[in-house]
């Protein structure tokens, strides 16, 4: 696990920089104490899961993508039109990012600005790697950001999985770049198997309220199970790519996304990242501990003696 000791000196400096998250009204005496704090958005196309959460104030910002959106019920581009205005709506002004699926750059173009119509807090998602699987042009996703930036498009550079590919997204004009720090982790345990043996119970007590063996407990034991550099992979991805931008005073937000629980949540805060996209259910945990429970029951109970 990264060490506090480990965070880049200049994280704190490059976030005063960037735009106030809580501001404080002008009749209020009470300055907010975390004005410049990570943002968390929710990764989720589907409204029953962002309401809940945006009502909370957990939540100022959504991430969507296409198995998202086919999660959420979309059968159809009008499914899927459909549902992400109703995001774009409900969630403004707070970003909300919808992904491009053309792969052609005029066509990916079009397809950008209909979807930037859809609201002014519109950021437009482009995939920034893979393309010459579906035998195109491999620089289609950087030559489509730059053309962005210069129609004033705000835009997430997607499936990032290293540096370099994080700093051409941001030279190229990217508003935020998205690190899939999850499936860094997961290629690693498919491709690179690791003895499993017990994790460390306060990683495991995290997931407490999972069924016992359960999937959602057996990902969280076999992350905390690996060691080293293993567990690491996808944090550091974070803390390089955050420590590349804090060198160079790069403004693009580092939006950690692709969680698997919420150590990583903790993880990443302690990474330095910008903005953590995050799935609902681990969003929901996040505030239970058991021995908050334990804590609250006992001083429920106690707190009745006074009633007599
Ligand atoms: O925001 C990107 C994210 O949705 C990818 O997550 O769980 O499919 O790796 P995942």
């Amino acid at each position: 696990m990264l060490k506090p000791a480990e965070i880049h000196q200049g994280s704190s400096e490059r976030r005063l920089g960037m735009e106030v998250v809580n501001p404080t009204a002008k009749s209020k005496k009470l300055a907010h104490p975390a004005a410049h704090a990570p943002r968390i958005f929710a990764d989720t196309a589907t409204m029953e899961e962002i309401k809940p959460l945006k009502e909370g104030g957990i939540v100022n910002g959504v991430t969507t993508n296409p198995t998202l959106l086919k999660r959420a019920g979309a059968t159809s581009w009008v499914t899927a039109d459909k549902i992400q205005k109703e995001i774009v709506k409900y969630m403004a002004p707070y970003p909300v990012s919808l992904e491009l699926t053309e792969l052609e750059p005029a066509k990916m173009i079009k397809q950008a600005k209909k979807l930037a119509g859809f609201g002014s807090n519109v950021v437009v998602k482009v995939p920034v790697g893979g393309y010459s699987t579906v035998e195109r042009d491999r620089l289609t996703g950087l030559k489509v950001l730059r053309q962005l930036w210069e129609l004033n498009i705000k835009t997430n550079a997607t499936l990032i999985f290293n540096t370099t590919q994080a700093f051409w997204a941001a030279n190229a004009g990217a508003s935020y770049v998205s690190p899939f720090l999850g499936r860094v982790a997961d290629y690693l345990y498919k491709h690179d198997q690791v003895e499993r043996h017990a994790g460390n119970a306060l990683y495991y007590i995290e997931n407490h309220k999972a069924p016992e063996g359960g999937p959602e407990r057996q990902a969280n034991t076999a992350y905390v199970a690996a060691g080293g550099d293993r567990k690491d992979a996808g944090i550091r991805l974070i803390n390089e790519i955050v420590s590349v931008f804090n060198t160079y005073q790069i403004k693009t937000e580092v939006l950690a996304a692709s969680f698997r629980n919420a150590v990583q949540v903790m993880e990443c805060l302690l990474a330095g990242a910008d903005i953590l996209t995050v799935p609902a259910p681990i969003l929901m945990g996040v505030a239970d501990h058991p021995l908050s429970d334990e804590g609250m029951k006992a001083f429920y109970e106690d707190s009745k003696v006074f009633d007599k």
